[in-house]
């Protein structure tokens, strides 16, 4: 029985995608190795969205480089977005590599292993078909509570500077039928949780039949007996309708957290980054979203130093993020990705000025998380047990539906319980509270 060890680099996407991977091979009679040297097999699955993404990669490869010397039978893979993207060129750069297989072909992962056989060589399963849904057999899960379902694959929407696109190819989405099937089955294994993933999850049901959509999905998600809480990522603010934020309203299972990037708040710099909306849309749209959805946290994400970033530009930043008031956002320094359209402007803002602007866009962030945070002292909050703290394991953590952390006392035993905390003290990233009964 041959032993594998699989690495997930990357978004939630990869994350599934890697679940469902592991679910084949253990069904094919694989089991799970303690850790990466201890494998027979040693997979990658990868991400190519920033430069230092796919170098984080190429770093583990040329450290496994002495190991397959001394051990010719064992059996390296690189999957996912890297390998979509870069192909062929990694048996070139990483001879020692065996197998490259791209974000269409996972579920071929047994077949590919077994056609390897023990003498290793060159396998290269890169293709464009379009495939939407994959055999969903997962493996046994560290937290069955919580669980992923992907939704749609793919992205139309081709924003400058992204390679998903390039990486994932066109967006397809699966039925409701099937994504509810999966809901179903995942609650009778104790699953409480379920967050839907799509990259642009707000035109869910594109390729659908007319009339599916993201709220018609959630409505339909939410009828499964048995299922608490529901999540969607990611969405896209020139794609959001009032009909999915009056389904978040109305449907109690669907969190209230919306994980909505803005990217920039200067138009200048949208229309570079063909984002297809604007500043002012975009603080419209989340006006109305808290007027729809009371208590709805909003996540953003930035890229700061795109081509051609002003320090003027930077300020409309700056004020968006301060105007948006967000629970939380994640700033990125522009990489250029080949292949990208904004791959062919001068990547003209210096490294220094990059951080510098990340750090100060940061530091906003944290100022506006740790105000808001403080209005939830006192205030009791559901949340989803996870399991103990990873700072301190006497102490237990999980998340409310805004998904804000929530750290506190209690036993063990009530993890993948929902339970009622007080909040006594909070800092910009986490709440701290006691259980109340
Ligand atoms: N589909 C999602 C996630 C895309 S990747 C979405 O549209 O939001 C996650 C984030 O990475 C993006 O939101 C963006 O902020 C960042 N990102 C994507 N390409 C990048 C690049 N070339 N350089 C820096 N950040 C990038
Ligand atoms: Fe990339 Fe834009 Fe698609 Fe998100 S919506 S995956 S940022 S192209
Ligand atoms: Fe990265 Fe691919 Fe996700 S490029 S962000 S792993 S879709």
């Amino acid at each position: 029985m041959k032993s594998v060890f699989l690495t997930t680099f990357g978004c939630q996407m990869n994350k599934a995608d890697s679940e469902l991977s592991l679910g084949l091979l253990l069904e094919r009679g694989y089991r799970l190795a303690g850790d990466e040297s201890a494998a027979d097999v040693v997979l990658f699955n990868t991400c190519s969205v920033r430069q230092r993404a796919e170098d984080r990669v190429y770093s583990r490869l040329s450290q496994l480089k002495a190991r397959k010397t001394r051990r010719p039978d064992l059996v390296i893979g690189v999957l996912g977005c890297v390998a979509q993207k870069e192909g062929e060129e990694i048996f070139r750069r990483y001879p020692h590599v065996d197998m490259v297989c791209g974000t269409r072909m996972f579920d071929k992962l047994p077949e590919l292993l077994e056609r390897l056989g023990s003498n290793g060589g060159h396998l290269l399963a890169v293709s464009d078909e379009k495939v939407v849904s994959y055999p969903r057999r997962r493996p046994p899960r560290e937290n069955p509570h919580q669980a992923y379902i992907t939704v749609m694959r793919g992205c139309d929407n081709y924003c400058s500077y992204c390679i998903v696109p390039h990486v994932r190819g066109p967006e397809i989405s699966r039925t409701v039928e099937e994504i509810v099937e999966e809901a179903q089955s995942l609650v009778n294994e104790g699953c409480k949780e379920i967050t839907l993933l799509g990259q642009n999850i707000n035109t869910y049901g594109k390729t659908l039949e007319k009339g599916t959509n993201l709220a018609t999905l959630l409505r339909a998600v939410s009828k499964v007996e048995g299922l608490e809480r529901i999540r969607f990522v990611t969405s896209h603010p020139k794609d959001m309708t009032i009909e999915v934020l009056e389904a978040m309203a109305e449907l109690p299972r669907v969190c209230k957290h919306l994980h909505m990037p803005a990217q920039s708040g200067s138009d200048r710099i949208l229309e570079g980054m063909e984002r297809g909306h604007t500043a002012q849309h975009y603080l419209e749209l989340i006006r109305l979203a808290r007027k729809l959805v009371p208590d709805i946290a909003i996540a953003s994400d930035f890229i700061v130093g795109f081509p051609g970033e002003t320090e003027e530009d930077f300020e409309a930043t700056v004020r968006l993020m301060e105007a948006a008031r967000f629970q939380n956002s994640y700033v990125f320094k522009y990489s250029p990705r080949p292949g990208t359209k904004a791959s062919e402007l001068l990547d003209n803002v210096p490294l220094e000025l990059k951080k510098e602007r990340n750090q100060r866009l940061l530091d906003v962030q944290s100022h506006i998380s740790l105000e808001e945070n403080k209005k939830r002292v006192g205030q009791i909050v559901e949340v989803l047990v996870e399991g103990p703290s990873k700072s301190n394991k006497k102490r237990l953590t999980g998340r409310t539906p805004q998904n804000q952390i929530v750290v506190f006392e209690g036993p063990s035993t009530i993890k993948g319980e929902l339970v009622k905390v007080k909040i006594e003290e909070v800092t910009s990233l986490t709440l701290f509270g006691r259980l109340v009964a």
